[in-house]
């Protein structure tokens, strides 16, 4: 296994290019199981993630070729309902070919996502609503299997007590677009990611109408055809691009962004201190005076996003001041203190909060990842601290951010590999 190793202490400068969102694609990609028509998916990032959701539509019957960002699907022989554990256990977003396979073959057997490391990850809101849509599901020997002679649409209510939730809404989208009659999702997620999805549907000829609301009504079509769609920009990535700029007191261009999906993370940006210009697709960050300590909890989009909570960590860690952090979608989300800890932040666990007080400087140390948006975390603490931070176990950092040792170097980054 490799690490990653960052000399810390450089003020990031120059441009940096936003990759396709993650988020987006890997739903899109389960969306392509809705035909058998060749479907053409630009913009797509070479990560981890989308490799595991390559290797399951092959597993599926699907002929999937990736060239240069561009993804081609077609069909090969018969499409397989079953999604099996081996692959869906390495990734939890895999759960998001059920609602494809349901609402084309009316059956489909998907193993039960495996555990996640930042909190507790049920499919309650799924199975709810794809029972409403008629379907019969059960949990069987590790694998949710759901069947139904036909689909026909529902009006349901997919809030859970974490509120909305993005891949439920994504599972009831891809369900419905093919059952007969009109589906309404109430409380549905309002995620850009889950627009685009929408997008792409409508474009392989779905009705839907309300993406990016709460409220999503589908009127189900009797087949759908391929698409050609570009993926949104990714909002986390730019987010995390953006906080370099500041943790290291630098001044970077971050190109491709969509400011309206950033729209919670620059109001509390400005609000700590910082000077964000936009023009054009692009957002140039740096410090406008000295930072200070705000107070941030994680909500639905358009809250401040569950995604971007460690990574604000890391830049609260080195502000003078106090913040409050509160995880209201994962309240657990807090993997990276005890890692951020080892290079000196003083934070202070309570339930679902973090306090933080700001240090003046970080120190590197060797510190491990834990999961996607930690091991980013703790990128950025690296950047910023004296002295070498190592981080193990980047297998982590490669499910959502390419070439992310690349674009940094180019940014004046002193970070490179070893082996472990
Ligand atoms: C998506 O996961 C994202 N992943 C996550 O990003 C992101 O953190 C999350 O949405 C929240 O924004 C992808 O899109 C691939 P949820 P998802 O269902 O859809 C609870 C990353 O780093 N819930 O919106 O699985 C759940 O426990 C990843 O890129 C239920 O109670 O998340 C959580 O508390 C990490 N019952 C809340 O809802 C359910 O049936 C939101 O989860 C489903 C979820």
């Amino acid at each position: 296994m490799d690490k990653l190793v960052i000399e810390g202490g450089v003020k990031l400068k120059g441009e940096v290019v936003i990759s396709g969102a993650k988020n987006s694609v890997l739903p899109i990609l389960a969306a392509t199981l809705l035909t058998d028509d060749a479907c053409i998916i630009k913009s797509v990032p070479n990560l981890r993630d989308t490799n595991t959701m390559f290797k399951i539509l092959r597993s599926l019957g699907k002929v999937v070729e990736y060239d240069g960002g561009v993804v081609t699907v077609t069909s090969g022989k018969s499409i397989n309902y079953i999604a099996d554990y081996k692959l869906v256990s390495t990734m939890r977003a895999s759960i998001c070919v059920l609602g494809p396979l349901l609402g084309r073959l009316k059956k489909a057997k998907v193993s039960l996502p495996g555990g996640c490391i930042i909190g507790d990850r049920p499919v309650d809101l799924h199975i709810k609503g794809i029972r409403a849509l008629g379907a019969d599901v059960h949990i069987e020997s590790g694998y949710v299997v759901a069947g139904a002679k036909k689909l026909k649409g529902g009006h349901m209510y997919l809030g859970g007590v974490y509120g909305s939730s993005v891949l439920a809404t994504d599972n009831v989208m891809m369900a419905a677009v093919l059952a007969s009659g009109k589906t309404v999702i109430e409380s549905a997620a309002c995620e850009p990611e889950v627009a685009d999805l929408a997008e792409f549907l409508i474009k392989m000829g779905a009705k839907i109408k309300g993406h990016g609301t709460p409220i999503i009504e589908i009127d189900g079509v009797k087949h759908l055809h391929g698409a050609t769609h570009t993926i949104i920009p990714d909002r986390i990535e730019a987010g995390t691009m953006m906080l370099a700029s500041l943790i290291t007191d630098g001044d970077i261009l971050v190109k491709n962004v969509c400011f309206r999906h950033l729209g919670a993370l620059i109001d509390k940006l400005e609000e700590s201190g910082a000077a964000i210009i936009k023009t054009d697709n692009s957002l140039r960050v740096r410090k406008r005076k000295q930072l200070r300590g705000v107070t941030i909890t994680t909500l639905p989009y358009p809250g401040f996003e569950t995604d971007m909570q460690a990574q604000m960590m890391s830049l609260m860690s080195v502000v003078p001041g106090t913040s409050l952090f509160t995880g209201r979608i994962y309240p657990d989300r807090f993997m990276h203190v005890a890692e951020l800890r080892r290079m000196g932040a003083q934070i202070q666990r309570e339930g679902p909060h973090a306090i933080v007080e700001g240090e003046k400087y970080l120190s590197g140390a060797p510190v491990m990842a834990s999961d996607l948006r930690a091991s980013a975390c703790l990128v950025l603490a690296g950047l910023a601290a004296r002295g070498k931070t190592s981080i193990s176990r980047i297998y982590h950092l490669e499910r959502g951010y390419e070439n992310i040792e690349e674009k940094l170097q180019n940014l004046g980054a002193r970070v490179w590999r070893e082996k472990e």
